[in-house]
């Protein structure tokens, strides 16, 4: 496993996160991660949510303990590991995610001419910053309480109450229009948002639909078993065979 020092260089607010910047050789890409050792008994997964030659930023909690290192201080960290996000050539790109997951899709936000990014969260507060945002990205809120966008949650086929629009009519389109689809949510509704997909497209190709999965990872490298999952082929270790898996791999257990 490959292991780099990287060098912190500086920790900004970024509301609700920490920005931490660290310049490394071998940045991870994105949806892929590497185990920093930040103090803790544990190694901790870091996934970039901006990245360059030279390094990468990753979002982190208030008040964690890397936020506090001083600038030029050096950091263990062991990958890139696992398996990131695939785009090839792409012109049109949708991306999914719950707003507390959207950092991982980050990096992707310039990845093609064309990007879509629909972003479900509980209440407005809790919505990105359209300043946060490459001008360029088509932006569309859901929101659980319906305080803005579209009344969520994202795969709901109820319908909504006078005043308030459900998603869901645009996002078969946008699922028929897009070339890849890139998602960062919780694990449990996959299976539903696979649902949405195989509506929308007669025959899905394979990795047309890319999850990111968050679990614990503490080991890295398939060894520890705790982020096991189960697949269509068997359980597989979100940290060696993921954390990027095929939609539709996964959304069928
Ligand atoms: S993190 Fe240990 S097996 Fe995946």
């Amino acid at each position: 496993m490959k292991q780099q020092t990287a060098t912190f260089r500086f920790a900004l607010p970024s509301p609700p996160h920490w920005a931490v910047r660290l310049d490394v050789a071998q940045p991870p890409r994105a949806g892929q991660y590497v185990l920093a050792e930040c103090g803790g008994p544990l190694r901790e997964a870091l996934f970039p949510a901006d990245v360059d030659a030279d390094g990468f930023t990753a979002l982190t909690p208030r008040g964690h303990p890397i936020t506090r290192l001083l600038p030029g201080a050096s950091v263990d960290l062991l990958g890139p590991l696992g398996n990131g996000f695939r785009l090839d050539r792409v012109q049109r790109l949708l991306l999914i995610a719950e707003a507390d997951k959207l950092s991982v899709l980050r990096p992707l936000l310039n990845a093609a001419p064309a990007v879509t990014l629909v972003v479900e969260g509980p209440t407005r507060a809790r919505m990105p910053a359209p300043d946060s945002l490459p001008p360029a990205v088509e932006l569309l809120l859901v929101t659980l309480d319906g305080s803005v966008g579209y009344l969520g949650p994202l795969e709901s086929q109820e319908p909504a109450p006078a005043g308030q629009e459900r998603i869901g009519p645009l996002l078969a389109e946008l699922i028929a229009w897009t070339e890849w689809l890139c998602l960062a949510c919780r694990r449990e509704r996959y299976p539903a948002l696979a649902g949405l997909v195989r509506q929308a497209r007669l025959q899905p190709t394979a990795h047309f639909a890319q999850a990111l999965v968050h679990t614990e990872m503490p080991c890295g490298v398939g060894a520890c078993d705790v982020c096991r999952i189960p697949t269509r082929h068997g359980e597989k270790h979100v940290c060696t065979d993921g954390p990027v898996f095929d939609l539709l791999e996964i959304g069928n257990e």
